[in-house]
């Protein structure tokens, strides 16, 4: 009886949140927990480009025959000039579409353990997907320090000294931009020297592009990409159209890998459609076909940034009234105005977070994230004061 040796598997924590907010009947609970955008009125809509694409997609599409491993080749060119700019890389560089940001994660993840890759330095805090994900794949997962919380800055010399204690042929992993659970992305000084260090350790970075366009504009948000890619032989990048497109369920990713010449990065890619082809075979097709679609309408391309920029000052927006609340309690809220992107980890503990949600119906991530678009009208001043009321209640 061989499942009778399975151990039970707790449910992900973060996913198990979303079924506790909906059961939850208090009409003023706020939902901080999975990071999806939400608009002011808590819904997280269709774009409108990309309804658009979806309905040319429907009245166009005349076969659903396979498109093979690689998925949509046009999407994935299409994307290209979005993340990599006029990139020098271009000729040794290859990628296919994947399912999702993490499909892309899981794919990069295998071609590093089937290159002998043993081990993967991830600073710490980070997605609490990303450890599971390389551990799947038979990677070594190394945690480093990252960041100064207290400063709300990235620690740069924690960096560099996990850098220099690396081996060399080990990976590291980089949100590109929009740190998830922090918000704290490197400046454009600390990218140089983080990308210079790397290339003197010869590691080979795997970054993982999963908010461009959230945290400043499409192009600011991958210059830490490119300064990175730019500096090594090797390196992968793991993208995701989730966010950006709001395509979330669709699965809609892809997976890039630059390689020293064009004979490597085709024996790269030859390796890349076999384990496609092992895990999934052919990644699913509508949201990238639809991506393909806004991308290559210049009217489609202007709505889609258009309501790109609206989700991103919205984002400011919010960060900015949380930010002016100042001190809540024991939690300073100013630093967030300075972060990008969907989240921000405040220093709350387990105990804290869980009298939060009991008190006041604020549901957050067990690690302190919060997701910024969870606030609706009303919500933030609602939130100061319950972290006020944490402080008066002596909860440690
Ligand atoms: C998140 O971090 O909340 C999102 O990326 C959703 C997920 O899959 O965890």
């Amino acid at each position: 009886m061989p499942f009778r040796s399975l151990v039970a598997q707790p449910a992900d924590s973060l996913l198990r949140l979303i079924g506790a907010f909906r059961a939850d009947p208090r009409a003023h609970k706020i939902d901080l927990g999975v990071g999806v955008f939400r608009d002011d009125h808590g819904h997280t809509p269709v774009m409108q480009a990309v309804k658009q694409a979806e309905m040319r997609l429907i009245a166009t599409q005349d076969s659903k025959a396979y498109l093979g491993p690689e998925g949509d080749k046009g999407f994935v060119a299409l994307l290209e000039p979005l993340v990599f700019g006029p990139a020098p890389t271009a000729d040794r560089r290859c990628g296919l579409q994947t399912p999702g940001g993490t499909g892309a994660l899981r794919l990069g993840a295998e071609l590093l353990a089937k290159a002998g890759v043993r081990r993967i330095l991830i600073g710490q805090p980070s997605w609490a997907n990303h450890a599971p994900v390389f551990a799947a794949a038979g990677i070594v997962v190394v945690p480093h320090a990252m960041f100064d919380m207290d400063a709300q800055a990235v620690d740069l010399p924690a960096v560099q000294a996990a850098i220099g204690q690396a081996e060399a042929g080990d990976a590291i992993l980089l949100h590109g931009c929009c740190h998830n659970p922090t918000g704290i992305d490197p400046t454009p000084d600390d990218w140089q020297a983080i990308a210079a260090a790397i290339a003197d350790s010869r590691l080979v970075p795997f970054i993982d592009l999963a908010y461009q366009g959230l945290g400043d504009d499409m192009a600011s948000d991958a210059a830490g990409t490119r300064a990175v890619i730019d500096a090594v032989p090797f390196a992968l990048v793991a993208y995701s159209c989730d966010k950006n497109f709001g395509l979330y369920r669709e699965r809609t990713g892809a997976l890039w890998a630059t390689a020293p010449d064009a004979e490597a990065r085709d024996i790269v890619l030859s390796n890349l459609l076999a384990l496609a082809r092992a895990n999934w075979s052919m990644p699913p097709d509508h949201g990238a076909a639809a991506v393909r679609i806004v991308l290559e309408d210049e009217q489609l391309v202007a709505d889609w940034r258009g309501e790109l920029d609206a989700l991103r000052t919205r984002l400011q927006g919010l960060r900015a009234e949380l930010a002016a609340i100042g001190r809540a309690g024991s939690v300073d809220l100013a630093p967030i105005g300075r972060g990008k992107g969907m989240f921000a980890t405040l220093p709350l503990s387990p105990t804290q977070i869980e009298w939060l949600r009991a008190t006041h119906g604020i549901y957050m991530a067990g690690s302190g994230r919060i997701n910024i678009a969870g606030f609706g009208p009303g919500d933030i001043a609602r939130f100061g004061e319950a972290l006020v009321d944490l402080g008066r209640a002596g909860v440690a």
